[in-house]
C-alpha cells in the first residue's frame, strides 16, 4: 500500500494481531472502520474470514484490494493482471474529469488553477479510469478485478499527486516526483483468500454476531476523512460531482463522522460498543485523541471487562519530513472489551438484517 492515511495502523499491525486469537469457525473479524485494511489484511493472514467496512467507498476499495488472491484476479478475458495493467499504462489520455478541476486546466474551467497533477497525468488518470468502467460495463472485468484496478490507480495517482500527504489541498509549488509520468503497478496478491465480505455505510449498520470479533478504530482528530480523501472518494465512484473551493472538495458533509467532534466523539463510541452483539471488541485510540483513556475507560467498563493495552509510541502521522522532524510521538493503545455473552430475542435479530447496510462483495 502507497497510501500515506491517517490513523493508519501498518506500523501497529504486529502488536494488534497478537490479541486477535485464533479464528472462530464461522466467525468474522470485523474491520468496521478499514481505512486501508491493513488491520483485516493480518487478520486474514491469521486465517480469520473478515468483514470490511467503512463509510467511504475508496476506503472498502483499497482494503479490499489487499485480500485479493491470484485466482480471483485471473483477467482471464485480458490475457492476465500484468497485461490489463500494461493496457492501463498505454491508453491514451483523456481529457475528462480529473484534468479539468484537479490540473492546471480548472484555470479555464473554473477560474482557480487546482495543482494536485499535471495536465498530461490527470488526463492519464481519467484514460485509465474510463477504461476501468469500459471492460466492467462490457463484462471484460468482474467486480473483484474492478476494484483490484481501481485500487492500482490509487496507488499510481497517489506517487504522482503534488500533495503533502492527503488531498485536503495541493501544493503551491509543484514537488519532483508529481513530474513523472504516471504508471500503474501489479501488487502482489494473495496465494488463497479467505471469505471477505465487503460493506460500505456506517458503522452503526455493520452486521456482527456473538462470535464475531469486532475491530474497532474510530477517527480521533477533528479531521475528517471524506474531505481529505476527497479526490479518491471521486476515482472509486467514478463521478463527476459539483466541486467546490480552492480544494475543489467534492459534496463530503453527508459522511461527517461524529468522532471527529469532541463533544460528540466518546457518547458515540459509547454507543456504538453498547449496540455491538460481538462479546469481544478491540478498540484502537490515541492518547492525543478527543476521548481521554480514563473517560473511555469509565464508560466501557460499564459495558464490559475492559483492558487498556498501551501499544507504545508510534510516529505522528507526517505530512512532511519538516512536520516529522518537529513532532512528538503519539501514544497508541487496545483496549479490549469482554462482555458477557446475551442472548438476543428473535424480534431484535430480524431488526439488524433489516438495516443490513448494501453488501458490495462476499466472495469466498
Ligand atoms: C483511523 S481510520 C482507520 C484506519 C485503519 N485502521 C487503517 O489501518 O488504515 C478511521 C476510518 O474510519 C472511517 N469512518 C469515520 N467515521 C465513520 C463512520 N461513522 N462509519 C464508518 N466509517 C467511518 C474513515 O473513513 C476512516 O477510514
Amino acid at each position: 500500500m502507497t497510501f500515506r492515511y491517517i490513523g493508519s495502523k501498518s506500523r501497529l499491525v504486529d502488536q494488534i494481531s497478537t490479541y486477535m486469537g485464533h479464528p472462530k469457525k464461522g466467525a468474522f473479524f470485523v474491520d468496521a472502520f478499514c481505512g486501508t485494511g491493513a488491520v483485516a489484511e493480518a487478520a486474514a493472514e491469521r486465517g480469520w474470514n473478515v468483514r470490511i467496512n467503512d463509510n467511504l467507498h475508496s476506503a472498502v476499495i483499497s482494503a479490499g484490494a489487499r485480500l485479493v488472491s491470484y485466482e480471483q484476479a485471473a483477467f482471464k478475458r485480458l490475457g492476465g493482471y500484468s497485461k490489463a495493467i500494461a493496457k492501463l499504462n498505454a491508453a491514451k489520455p483523456v481529457h475528462g474529469f480529473m484534468w479539468r478541476e484537479y490540473s492546471p486546466a480548472s484555470l479555464d474551467s473554473c477560474g482557480i488553477e487546482r495543482r494536485y497533477f499535471t495536465q498530461e497525468n490527470a488526463a492519464r488518470i481519467d484514460a485509465m479510469r474510463a477504461l476501468i468502467a469500459d471492460w466492467s460495463e462490457t463484462g471484460a472485468i468482474d467486480e473483484v478485478e474492478e476494484r483490484l484496478l481501481i485500487a492500482d490507480l490509487f496507488g499510481a495517482l497517489n506517487r504522482v499527486a503534488n500533495i503533502a500527504g492527503t488531498f485536503g489541498c495541493f501544493l503551491s509549488k509543484w514537488t519532483s516526483q508529481s513530474q513523472e509520468k504516471i504508471a500503474m503497478r501489479c501488487r502482489e496478491l494473495k496465494v488463497s483468500g479467505v471469505r471477505v465480505e465487503a460493506t460500505v455505510g456506517d458503522v452503526f449498520e455493520v452486521p456482527n454476531t456473538a462470535a464475531d470479533l469486532v475491530y474497532l478504530d474510530p477517527p480521533y482528530t477533528k479531521r475528517q476523512y471524506a474531505s481529505y480523501y476527497h479526490i479518491l472518494e471521486t476515482v472509486a465512484l467514478g463521478d463527476e460531482p459539483a466541486v467546490e473551493g480552492v480544494a475543489g472538495l467534492r459534496p463530503w458533509k453527508d459522511r461527517a463522522s461524529d468522532f471527529c467532534y469532541k463533544t460528540r466523539a466518546l457518547k458515540t463510541l459509547s454507543s456504538l460498543v453498547q449496540s455491538l452483539k460481538a462479546q469481544k471488541v478491540l478498540l484502537s485510540y490515541s492518547s492525543e485523541g478527543h476521548i481521554c483513556m480514563q473517560d473511555m475507560k469509565a464508560e466501557l467498563s460499564k459495558i464490559g471487562k475492559s483492558t487498556m493495552r498501551p501499544l507504545g509510541a508510534i510516529g505522528r502521522y507526517r505530512p512532511n519530513k519538516m512536520a516529522s522532524s518537529t513532532a512528538s510521538d503519539v501514544n497508541e493503545f487496545l483496549v479490549v472489551v469482554e462482555r458477557p455473552l446475551v442472548q438476543i430475542p428473535k424480534s431484535q435479530a430480524r431488526k439488524v438484517l433489516a438495516s443490513k447496510p448494501a453488501l458490495m462483495e462476499s466472495y469466498a
